[in-house]
């Protein structure tokens, strides 16, 4: 079914060639990360428990396995990211051996027919690199160059950074995640060094490979002021205007990865810096196990948000915290409308990528927070796909929510 005849039927169906499938990232489900920052900040003792990643997924060893899983739920495309610290451990000193290894793991996504989105930066760092610091642009930029030519014939969608306001406020501004700064310059510093990142990244690739399709992953809430005082629309419009535009504004790309969780109602509170002097209301929505509400309808409205860029859009991260898998169902059914509404008004979204194809290691909250659309037994490494994952599997099959 095109675009234009979408628009003209009441289904559930998805335009042809829509992209189904999942996201993950290296650290949270490949295990036995050990030269990077968040390996040292869980040594320190700093995650929920004293928790620590370990051998999380062991995925690094069972990608084939998951591969085929996640072909088994009909997805034809995987999220992963490259773990920049296996492959430079030290500035300048490249490991052949994790090169290699991720080589084999693109060799059989393409042996698979599935399609593979890229993540360059997905919250780790090597220990010896810090985005706060201005060399740290030429250090990504040649990480980026690095991949391109060994890896970029392999490589569908490049996702440069992981949310780059996401790491620079729980890194710099709210301290929960390495290096547990609380410094509104550092968070200034981070967010404009990463700009710049990105956009010296997308150059390099493109110089080696001029068709690559380069995007980053932009997480973007949907915000509503708390009443109609100005100070709360005020607050609302700070939180907007730097979550969800300062980096899209300022980079180039040749598609959005929009990621999107929940919706956050704002009040002025001038003792928390945190959002800018925001503080999030409860609405009284359903919550998922970490206590962020359930709002479909504001998945529409970030997409709207998006049409001004004049890009495709991919949905490469969206899913919800339920280890019982009670409201996973319902998310992905009532999220999927709201995808499929913005596609009916002409935007042009080609593919959605749930988090996660299983649980992982979910940062600050070690394994806690339960995200797979299957779940996992880190004692025997058992992969079970949940009902939910089930669910979704109709949908990439059918191409429709109607199952
Ligand atoms: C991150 C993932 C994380 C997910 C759920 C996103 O912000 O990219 O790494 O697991 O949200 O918290």
């Amino acid at each position: 079914m095109s675009r234009d005849q979408i628009q003209k039927t009441d289904d559930w169906r998805f335009p042809d060639n829509f992209l189904w499938g999942s996201s993950t990232s290296a650290h949270q489900v490949e295990g036995n990360n050990v030269l990077n920052n968040w390996y040292l900040w869980e040594q320190e003792g700093r995650i929920n428990r004293q928790q620590k990643s370990g051998v999380a997924c062991d995925h690094y060893n069972r990608f084939r396995e998951d591969i085929d899983l996640l072909v088994s739920l009909n997805q034809n495309a995987f999220r992963l990211s490259i773990e920049w610290s296996r492959i430079e451990p030290e500035p300048g000193k490249i490991n052949r051996k994790e090169i290699a290894h991720y080589e084999e793991v693109l060799r059989y996504l393409r042996e698979k027919k599935v399609k593979s989105f890229v993540t360059l930066h997905h919250f780790t760092s090597p220990i010896w690199f810090e985005w706060e610091q201005s060399s740290s642009i030429n250090h990504f930029r040649n990480f980026s160059a690095l991949i391109a030519k060994e890896l970029g014939h392999l490589i569908d969608f490049w996702c440069t950074i992981n949310e780059p306001y996401i790491q620079a406020n729980e890194g710099y501004l709210v301290g929960e995640f390495p290096p547990g700064k609380k410094n509104i310059k550092s968070f200034f510093r981070v967010m404009d060094n990463m700009v710049a990142g990105h956009n010296a990244a997308y150059h390099a690739i493109h110089s080696v490979l001029p068709h690559a399709l380069v995007g980053a992953g932009q997480n973007s809430e949907y915000f509503i002021p708390a009443s109609d005082d100005p100070l709360d629309r005020s607050v609302t419009d700070m939180n907007k205007a730097v979550r969800n535009r300062y980096f899209l504004d300022r980079t180039v790309c040749d598609y959005i990865g929009l990621q999107h969780y929940s919706m956050t109602k704002l009040r002025f509170n001038p003792h928390a810096p945190k959002m800018f002097y925001g503080s999030s209301v409860l609405s009284g929505l359903p919550q998922n196990d970490l206590g962020w509400e359930i709002y479909p309808d504001g998945l529409y409205h970030v997409l709207v948000e998006l049409e001004k860029y004049g890009k495709p859009v991919y949905v490469t991260e969206n899913g919800v915290a339920d280890r019982n898998d009670t409201l996973r169902k319902d998310y992905l059914e009532r999220y999927l409308k709201a995808v499929h509404r913005a596609i009916t008004r002409g935007i042009d979204v080609r593919g959605y990528l749930h988090w996660s194809l299983m649980d992982n290691f979910e940062w600050c909250r070690g394994f806690d927070g339960r995200f797979g659309l299957c779940e996992m037994n880190y004692v025997t490494q058992e992969r079970i796909a949940r009902n939910s994952a089930k669910y979704y599997a109709q949908i990439c099959k059918k191409n429709s929510l109607s199952v």
